[in-house]
């Protein structure tokens, strides 16, 4: 399942981060890649420990944390503090799927990565190229948001970035462990969210309808939910 979240971010935590980015130094994006990717893997990043992406990472947690849509489909258990890269004229990240096992950075711990995401930072417009190329079992989707919106989609997926051809295309990625590991028990879950929310808003909240529909979604959370 792929989802599609507009305005994550809203318009002046966009500009402070892209602001903070412009004076950052970006090292070779291959440091956090394992070795097949490494080899596809040509874009550049903000080193993980470098203060401004703690800070900015923070800013977009913050965001998460009250997005319902990024609540409903990812359902998360834990998120990997975000990071940043850019790929300039000619840099691409060719197809590979992101390791499965990533370290949660001076925790000493180790965490399953369920749920893969980009939150664009850059403008369609101001780039050609850079789309983000999912493959999944209904085929393949390309995808170029606008700055602050954000695609979410399985960690299982094989994927890749084309070669940007004009401009600059910036983004922040990361990973969440979520609660349901499957894919499809997600989408299931996520289908009946929004069902319950069509419902909701024709039905009153004390109807036995919704309440039967709120009850069976919070049970399949419970009986498929794993920690
Ligand atoms: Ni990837």
């Amino acid at each position: 399942m792929l989802v599609t979240i507009p305005d994550v971010l809203k318009p002046e935590e966009l500009a402070h981060i892209r602001r903070v980015l412009e004076s950052t130094n970006w090292v070779d994006g291959r440091t956090t890649a394992g070795d097949q990717a490494a080899k596809v893997k040509h874009n550049l990043q903000v080193p993980v420990d470098a203060a401004e992406a703690q800070e900015l990472g923070q800013i977009i947690l913050r965001a998460l944390g009250s997005n319902s849509t990024f609540m409903s489909a990812a359902l998360p258990l834990r998120v990997l503090p975000p990071m940043f890269n850019r790929y300039d004229v000619g840099m691409t990240f060719g197809a590979h799927v992101d390791g499965s096992i990533r370290a949660v950075p001076g925790s000493g711990q180790r965490m399953r990565t369920d749920v893969s995401s980009t939150l664009f930072l850059t403008p369609p417009e101001d780039y050609d190229g850079g789309e983000l190329v999912v493959h999944d079992t209904y085929g393949t989707h390309s995808v170029k948001l606008p700055a602050g919106h954000m695609v979410v989609y399985p960690a299982t997926s094989m994927h890749s970035v084309t070669p940007v051809t004009r401009g600059s295309r910036w983004a922040s990625f990361f990973w969440t462990q979520s609660l349901v590991k499957d894919d499809w028990r997600r989408h299931m879950l996520y289908d009946l969210d929004n069902s319950i929310i069509s419902v909701r808003s024709r039905l009153p909240d004390d109807d036995p309808a919704v309440v039967a529909l709120t009850a069976h979604y919070h049970n399949l959370i419970r009986h498929w939910s794993e920690t």
